[in-house]
């Protein structure tokens, strides 16, 4: 996250005045050193609605909502704390803080501008393109499966008719060919539009930027059906969810209690066409954390939607589990006949939709169904099988809940509770072995150098905020590290990651955190942050984690070297050498 001084956010605050942003969205009525006004943040017939222009600072007196101009701007824009400063900042032209950062990093963000741009002026020529003469199959298509004028300007669609016109034109307007390539909007050699002769949707952000494309063929023979833009600065999939712009604009307009999670984007449009607007779309995979913690700072409720054909998928059952553990009451709308969301409401309608959303089934209600849909209950197996499959499913809930669907699955299987129950518990005990953490008090006595404190931030920073695979594997410990809080916060983060394969960093950093030293541990491995968004990647990870490893795995070895010598018990000694043969071979498998 950048962050600024709070010197700087002072400044701002003293640059602008509350009064001059309010009216900006609603008449404010001076009544003597205050002004007052109908509340924006609730319905009322009588104004309690107050600004104190002395003091900089809003209050209703009806709903109690009150703040600074940061706080009102955010609320009414929907934006983050950051980017509610940035708002302002752009809107009063008052100049931001030049940041700390590396020449790379200032690159980057010129480099992300620049693809903005060019997307932009993308989306406009594939817009425009589609009023043309040549367009007419792209724009029947889009007529023939039931789309407006209307819903068809909203979300931006438009076509390419050639390879060749839309590199011209971008050249035309301005922008440099190696932006272009940046961008991907053309392939390399050739510069040939990347989505030549395909209706052409463009994926927008929440900041209403222009990030990516996903062309869509017009004919069967075409393949793929859809093709989504490579990866850019700009396009990070596991980071984006189709259609959070209209979301975040309906917000400022109504309380969006609920969002509807499809898997196509003309299954979003199609909605849009019949007046269901609060739908967003992944991109054609299933959800990533990311993606979840960004659902979760939207909403509290989701309706997953899936075609027929994915809904029993593990990967897709996971996705499930990671958006409730952001906190998201999920349930799983189920189409009938193998029908998407888009073939439904054209079939149905509306409201039949809205009948399904009362149906649509608690996560785990689901998952249990799906199972028994999947046995053969009529053979001697079917059950005990069916039963032992629901175990990691139930294991996972809290006791209350899970007592209920011991109930459930005892009644669908014949099985008694208490067996169940019994099946619970021993899969519980069941955990790996660890690696024992009191063989490695040796290390605490030496030396630590600045080099590997850092070294341990970046490694905890990149668990925490990297987008590339981790590769933690069962010789990463908390005992690489070299300091005491390090230690802590490894040892959270990978029992976190162990137990469920996936962080909260609330969880592993709560507010109320305890001691000093570890807040502010937290506070230097938070700094890394935006260098690993930024700057750093695999290979800093790599690196860093190695030279860490070095040391670990060599007092390893040689404490269970001693341990082996040392012992008098032959179950023991030969543990040990089990354990040292792991070790040796880690090594040696890594090039340590
Ligand atoms: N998708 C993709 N690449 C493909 C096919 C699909 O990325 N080759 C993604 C797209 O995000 C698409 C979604 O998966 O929107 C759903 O695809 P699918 O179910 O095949 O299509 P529909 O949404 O039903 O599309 P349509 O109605 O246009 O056939
Ligand atoms: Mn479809």
């Amino acid at each position: 996250m950048a962050t600024y001084s709070s010197n700087w956010i002072d400044e701002l605050k003293n640059s602008v005045n509350i009064v001059q942003v309010i009216e900006q969205y609603l008449p404010l009525t001076k009544k003597g050193n205050r002004y007052s006004a109908l509340c924006p943040f609730h319905t009322e017939k009588t104004p309690s609605f107050t600004v104190d222009e002395e003091h900089q600072y809003y209050k209703c007196f009806g709903c109690g909502k009150a703040g600074d101009v940061i706080e009102f701007v955010k609320e009414k824009e929907k934006l983050e704390f950051l980017d509610a400063v940035e708002f302002i900042a752009n809107k009063f032209k008052i100049k931001m803080p030049e940041k700390q950062e590396s020449a790379e990093i200032t690159a980057r963000k010129r480099d992300l501008e620049n693809i903005y741009d060019a997307n932009l002026i993308a989306a406009r020529f594939y817009r425009d393109n589609l009023q043309k003469p040549a367009a007419k199959t792209a724009l029947e298509y889009m007529y023939n499966r039931g789309f407006s004028d209307e819903v068809i300007a909203a979300f931006g669609v438009g076509c390419s008719l050639d390879y060749e016109s839309l590199y011209n034109h971008l050249i035309s307007k301005g922008i440099k060919e190696e932006v272009i390539l940046k961008a991907a909007l053309v392939n390399e050699n050739k510069k040939g539009d990347f989505q030549a002769k395909r209706l052409v949707i463009p994926i927008i952000d929440a900041k209403d930027k222009v990030i990516g494309f996903s062309g869509r063929s017009l004919t069967s023979d075409m393949k793929p059906k859809y093709k989504n833009s490579r990866e850019t600065l700009a396009f990070i999939k596991n980071q984006t969810l189709y259609n959070m712009n209209t979301i975040r604009h309906l917000r400022k307009e109504e309380d969006v209690k609920y969002l509807i999670l499809v898997e196509g984007y003309m299954d979003v449009m199609a909605l849009y066409e019949v007046g269901i607007k609060n739908v967003i779309a992944s991109m054609g995979t299933s959800l990533t954390q990311n993606q979840c913690v960004a659902i979760s700072k939207v909403v509290k409720q989701v309706y997953v939607c899936f075609d027929g054909d994915v809904a029993g998928q593990d990967a897709t059952l996971r996705s499930l589990d990671l958006l409730s553990s952001e906190d998201v009451d999920v349930r799983v709308i189920s189409i009938p006949d193998d029908m998407d969301p888009d073939d439904y409401v054209k079939n149905y309608g509306a409201s039949s939709f809205e009948q399904l959303l009362i149906k649509a089934e608690p996560v785990t209600q689901f998952k249990i169904r799906k199972l028994k849909d999947s046995l053969d209950f009529s053979t001697i197996e079917g059950k005990p099988k069916f039963v032992k499959e629901t175990i990691p499913i139930l294991v996972k809930l809290d006791s209350i809940t899970q007592s209920t669907y011991i109930d459930y699955v005892s009644q669908l299987s014949g099985v008694s509770k208490d067996i169940i129950i019994n099946a619970i518990s021993e899969s519980k005990d069941n955990n790996l072995v660890k690696i024992n953490k009191d063989i490695f008090i040796a290390n605490r006595k030496k030396s630590v150098s600045d080099f590997d404190v850092d070294r341990g931030r970046l490694v905890i920073a990149a668990w925490l905020f990297a987008q590339f695979d981790l590769s933690i594997d069962e010789f990463i410990s908390a005992d690489m590290f070299k300091i005491e809080e390090q230690k802590i916060i490894a040892g959270r983060f990978l029992e976190e990651y162990r137990n469920n394969n996936r962080v909260i960093f609330k969880e592993i950093w709560p507010n109320e955190i305890e001691a000093d030293e570890i807040r502010n541990e937290l506070n230097k491995i938070y700094d890394k942050k935006d260098d690993w968004q930024n700057a750093y990647g695999i290979d800093t990870y790599k690196d860093a984690i190695r030279s860490l490893m070095l040391d670990y795995l060599q007092n390893l070895s040689d404490l269970l070297v001693r341990k082996i010598i040392e012992t008098d018990n032959d179950e023991e000694r030969n543990l040990y050498k089990e354990k040292l043969t792991k070790v040796l071979e880690y090594k040696t498998s890594r090039g340590l």
